[in-house]
């Protein structure tokens, strides 16, 4: 089986508020986007990378591809202006010898290669596989910053990535989408409006996206403390 990853990492990280694009901020001795490829690389079905830029990053990200020390085709390219832009965009790039396709953030640094295979053993076997964990916290709803319900987190999970899907599955769950009037934060979600079946792959909480400064923080103190230890981050 031939699989095609999409690295999507074309965001600008408003909410981070970052000078640099959020995938280009560095965690340890390198920018976030270093530690998906290095996972990439070790996902032995993984035969293509596709990897969405923000404007001017393609020379950071070609030395950082070359840190990384991949194997295999890498594809550079301009990504669209929300993140279901960038995964189209990519989709129109991959080999058509590609079976299945596997989308992964590059605001998800500590995905583990395991991961990939499963979500890519489960998308072949089922259509699509995302990597999801279940709700730990309780679930309150609000209005004007009063609790107003607490709702029952029974079989609710929050969706990670990756997130993989047969390759005509997703492209058939994109174009559908593209005309939609609220862009999709996930892959999945366009695939499920299709009626096409997703299966749910155990994530885990180490792959949390970097989405705010305390999550920066957080990611840059793991990448510290790991580097005693093993040289997983390096
Ligand atoms: N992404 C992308 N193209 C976009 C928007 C997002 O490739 N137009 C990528 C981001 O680079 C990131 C992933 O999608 O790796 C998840 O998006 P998110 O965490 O929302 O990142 P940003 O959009 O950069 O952050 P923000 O929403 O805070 O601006
Ligand atoms: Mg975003």
């Amino acid at each position: 089986m031939s699989v095609s990853a999409i690295i999507v990492a074309a965001g600008s990280g408003t909410r981070l508020g970052h000078p640099e694009p959020k995938a280009f901020v560095e965690l340890g001795a390198h920018p976030m986007l270093y530690y998906s490829l290095r996972t990439v690389r070790d996902v032995t079905a993984v035969t293509e990378v596709i990897v969405t830029l923000p404007p001017g990053k393609e020379a950071g990200a070609n030395l950082t591809v070359q840190r990384a020390g991949l194997r295999i085709p890498v594809k550079l390219i301009a990504g669209g202006a929300e993140r279901q832009d960038s995964v189209r965009i990519a989709l129109s790039m991959v080999n058509a010898d590609c079976s299945v396709v596997v989308v992964h953030d590059a605001a998800r640094p500590f995905a583990a290669a395991e991961v990939f295979d499963a979500c890519i053993e489960a998308a072949a076997r089922r259509g699509g596989a995302i990597a999801a964990i279940p709700v730990a916290d309780t679930l309150k709803e609000s209005a004007q910053g009063t609790v107003i319900a607490t709702r029952p987190r029974q079989g609710l999970f929050a969706a990670q990535t990756p997130q993989a899907f047969r390759r005509e599955l997703l492209i058939a769950a994109h174009a559908a989408g593209s005309g939609q009037p609220v862009a999709a934060t996930d892959d999945a979600f366009l695939v499920e409006r299709l009626g096409a079946q997703v299966e749910i792959v155990a994530g885990s909480s180490l792959n949390f996206k970097i989405t705010t400064p305390e999550d920066l923080r957080m990611a840059r103190a793991l990448i510290a403390a790991d580097r005693p230890l093993s040289c997983r981050f390096e």
